[in-house]
């Protein structure tokens, strides 16, 4: 596991697109693992300003997302469809038909399921999968207390993860309750994996994932067993980290 400390949540966006448009440099029809949130913001406001200079083509780039709310079609200004498109893809040339998100309208979660797991099958697998972190250590949807075996699966939000995502609502009440997510053997699958953080919020949560015991109480503790992991932090994040002197 390699740790980049960053000075700030800027340097952290531009450290961890450096990263990306590597894998995209190296292998133009890499499959990209994605994920929406606040943090990977400016990693994606970094990549769009490096292809409107003509440093990235993504005409070849496939993708696929971590998660979405199940409920929300993809014009629904919550969803993460949405979202990506929003904030990534209409900005850059991927094409749509090689973009991937869960089908939050669909309601057979056993169908959804199936068929998500077979795209990212098809696709021959992730080549860097970039991953926020909660502040309770999830990573998708990956919930404290799921089991690390799982594949795509339709979640339960906890009360933890709903209060944090309000913010992007005008209500709590709003918030979707249940979400599609890839699971932690999907992530634990990927050739590489890209884990970013930024804030004092997730300096517990990054701490216990690093350093901690390796538990399903403890999502992002199994990528301490992923002989391909990135952790691109700013000092906040890492400040537990950096005051215990293991870093
Ligand atoms: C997003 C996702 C979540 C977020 C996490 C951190 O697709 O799967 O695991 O990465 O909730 O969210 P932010 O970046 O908003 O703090």
């Amino acid at each position: 596991m390699r740790i980049y400390k960053t000075k700030d949540y800027n340097e952290m966006s531009r450290k961890a697109a450096n990263i990306i448009s590597a894998q995209v440099i190296m292998k133009p029809d890499a499959v990209l693992g994605l994920a929406t949130g606040s943090t990977p913001l400016g990693a994606y406001r970094q990549l769009i300003d490096w292809y409107k200079k003509g440093d990235l083509d993504f005409s070849e780039t496939r993708s696929v997302n971590l998660d979405e709310y199940k409920g929300l079609a993809p014009s629904d200004p919550q969803s993460y469809a949405y979202f990506m498109q929003e904030n990534f893809f209409r900005h850059i040339n991927i094409k749509p038909e090689n973009t991937n998100i869960p089908n939050g309208l669909e309601t057979d979660e056993n169908l959804e399921c199936r068929r998500y797991n077979s795209v990212i099958k098809q696709l021959g697998g992730i080549d860097i999968q970039l991953l926020g972190i909660g502040n309770n250590a999830h990573i998708g949807f990956n919930e404290p207390g799921e089991a690390f075996e799982k594949e795509t699966h339709c979640v339960r939000l906890t009360e933890d993860t709903i209060q944090a995502n309000s913010r992007f609502f005008s209500s709590m009440d709003e918030v979707p309750r249940y979400a599609y997510s890839t699971g932690i053997k999907n992530i634990m699958q990927a050739r590489n994996i890209l884990l970013i953080a930024s804030g004092t919020a997730k300096a517990q949560a990054l701490y216990r994932s690093l350093f901690g015991p390796i538990t399903p109480l403890v999502p992002a503790s199994i990528l301490q067993l992923h002989s391909n992991v990135s952790i691109v932090a700013d000092e906040e994040a890492l400040s537990l980290i950096l005051e215990k002197g293991l870093l």
